[in-house]
């Protein structure tokens, strides 16, 4: 434990701490301290697991056990130990939602400012995502939603990268909400117009500069929203209040894509930021509580290795129906390998 302890130290994480990983302190949020330090146990269970289609349990609220550590090697022996601390009364909770945006006000509003200096998975991520979230709306919508108007609203945007990359080509309009103004007027500047290549007919529309924790949406107005890489900012309470308000946002027949950085188990609080990192398990638990399931799942190939794995998640209100599924059917008679 205390050699894990150690290494966990040398994580890059950690502004200021040059190593052969990672020389430059402010490539952060992305990459994975190099061992958590984890209930060997619970390690076992909570392996990430690439297969999709889960069905949630029923909506309770149990208290989790799993363990966890924040970017300095503390260990906590679950999330309410860690969450206590870190939001146990409002000065703390206003302080966590202060630090975590005013982290990010030091950024640069660039690719490389919003992607922790790992600019170069831009590409990976939003292919990955495009392929995504065409099976989605191949399973969701008559044509693919192409005869549709479809809208999206991109959470946590920051400077539009994915609104811009992804979203704006397959929906007509697309609403982007960040709380970091800086990050929403280079968002504004980047879909401009002048500065887009797609048609009249395919556009952003608002631009929320509110944090998650306080927004609510306009009922019914989406198709789907779309969460990449700012859940962790949230504590839970806030992340299952959240989504019982998206969920009035959504159109019927609507979804969520949530797309995030998975801790291999337990938990990984960075002080730094203020986000959490949570694993498979850790996520499964709130979506329970948020009375949602988990559609379809998707893991990120194609990163650098020294970055946590990257998961995308398809939530719906409604259990999931599997209706003209696009998988091969397998046929009994096929050559197949023995097991
Ligand atoms: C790693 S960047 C990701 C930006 C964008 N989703 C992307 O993939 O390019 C994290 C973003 O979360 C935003 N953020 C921080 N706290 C937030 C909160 N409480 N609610 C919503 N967004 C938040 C930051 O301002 C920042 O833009």
């Amino acid at each position: 434990m205390k050699e894990k302890h150690c290494r966990l130290g040398l994580s890059p994480r950690r502004p200021g701490n040059k190593n052969i990983l990672n020389p430059n302190p402010q490539k952060h949020m992305f990459a994975a301290p190099i061992n958590l330090c984890v209930n060997p146990l619970l390690a076992a269970t909570h392996q990430a697991n690439g297969s999709s289609s889960v069905r949630a349990r029923p909506n309770t609220k149990t208290q989790m056990e799993i363990s966890g550590l924040d970017s300095n090697g503390r260990q906590f022996k679950n999330p309410d130990e860690m969450w206590q601390e870190e939001v146990g009364d409002s000065q703390k909770k206003h302080d966590w939602y202060s630090n975590g945006v005013g982290y990010w006000q030091g950024v640069e509003a660039s690719v490389e400012g919003v992607l922790g200096g790992y600019g170069h998975v831009n590409e990976p991520d939003i292919s990955t995502s495009e392929a995504f979230l065409n099976t989605l709306l191949a399973r969701f919508f008559p044509d693919a939603g192409r005869n549709q108007h479809l809208v999206a609203l991109d959470c946590g945007s920051g400077i539009g990268r994915v609104t811009k990359n992804l979203l704006i080509r397959y929906f007509n309009e697309v609403d982007l909400l960040e709380p970091v103004s800086h990050f929403l007027e280079a968002a504004r500047e980047n879909l401009s117009p002048e500065n887009m290549m797609v048609s009249g007919d395919h556009k952003a529309v608002n631009f929320y500069c509110t944090p998650l924790q306080e927004f609510t949406p306009d009922a019914g107005r989406y198709d789907v929203i779309w969460i990449q890489w700012c859940i962790g900012h949230l504590a839970d309470d806030d992340f299952v209040s959240f989504f019982e308000r998206a969920k009035a946002g959504l159109k019927p027949g609507g979804f969520f894509v949530l797309k995030e950085n998975l801790a291999r188990s337990g938990f990984v609080l960075d002080n730094e930021d203020k986000s959490l990192t949570r694993s498979h398990v850790y996520f499964k638990e709130l979506f329970n509580r948020c009375g949602l399931h988990i559609y379809e799942m998707k893991d990120q190939k194609g990163f650098p290795d020294e970055l946590f794995p990257v998961r995308m998640y398809a939530l719906t209100t409604e259990i999931p129906k599997r209706v003209g599924t696009s998988r091969p059917k397998r046929k009994s008679n096929r050559p197949a390998v023995i097991k």
